[in-house]
């Protein structure tokens, strides 16, 4: 791997820790105005202090993000089908290299649906997206997409991710699930976890401690902190238990609770 592929990384994962806390707010190339998403000025900018990535999409990024901001930027870079649709997998790529190099991206985002109809597109298009990547020394963060049919579970997920991986990944992405170490067991490329839909802040403090605990390299996570009555406590309490590893009913209170008084 070379010195720009690695330094790009380094940026992500923070090396003192192997851990990384990502800020993904790309939900809108699918679903349009998400909730928390609508004004990101107001929701998402105060937040950037906190996160050690940004995971968007190009729009956003030129429209609303300050180019002065010293957080690396990880681009969503597949699409084409939105929330409209039942089957969410007929992906392609996006947005073109010499665009993200023009953008600066530290990453580029793209995801594959194993076992959906399309799943050989979205292999192939990870691939030229791994070649691409390693000619110009940008890592790719693969998002293993789970259609509403297929179990999230430990079976499926080491599955996908491995997949994934194999293909030339160098961060994959996917969700927390019993047995989560055998995921990562299996995964030779760090693996971070999303939150998925908006839940309760214990609940989610909780799956980012488990997920570390079993060999996550931590959370590359959106709605459970955007959506959050208190996002700045949110994410400081995600930090804590990510980076600080501090149990999840001590980030609930100490960390959490107290930046809402
Ligand atoms: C899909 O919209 C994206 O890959 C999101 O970045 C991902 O699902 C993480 O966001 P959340 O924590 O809201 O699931």
């Amino acid at each position: 791997m070379d010195f720009g592929m690695k330094n790009r990384l380094a940026r992500i994962i923070k090396p003192e820790d192997g851990k990384t806390v990502m800020l993904a707010i790309d939900h809108g190339y699918f679903m349009g105005p998400t909730g928390g998403l609508e004004n990101i000025n107001r929701s998402i900018t105060p937040l950037l202090g906190y996160a050690d990535s940004l995971m968007l999409t190009r729009g956003i990024l030129r429209s609303q993000i300050d180019a002065g901001i010293d957080i690396p930027v990880i681009l969503r870079a597949s699409g084409g089908t939105s929330i409209l649709k039942d089957d969410l997998s007929d992906e392609d790529i996006t947005v073109s290299m010499d665009d993200a190099i023009r953008l600066n991206a530290s990453a580029i985002a793209l995801s594959v649906f194993v076992g959906s109809k399309n799943e050989k597109q979205g292999i192939v298009n990870l691939s030229r997206l791994v070649d691409k990547g390693y000619k110009y020394g940008i890592p790719i963060l693969a998002v293993t997409a789970v259609g509403r049919e297929m179990a999230r579970d430990a079976r499926y997920l080491s599955l996908a991710v491995r997949i994934a991986a194999e293909t030339g990944a160098n961060i994959v992405k996917t969700y927390y699930c019993e047995d989560f170490e055998k995921v990562v067991e299996t995964c030779p490329v760090p693996v971070v976890v999303a939150g998925g839909k908006k839940t309760g802040e214990r609940e989610v403090l909780e799956l980012a401690y488990n997920a570390v605990k079993h060999g996550a390299a931590g959370v590359d996570m959106g709605r459970n902190i955007f959506q959050s009555e208190n996002p700045i406590g949110m994410i400081k309490a995600v930090r804590a238990v990510v980076h600080g590893r501090l149990a999840p009913e001590d980030a609930y209170n100490a960390v959490y609770k107290k930046e809402s008084d």
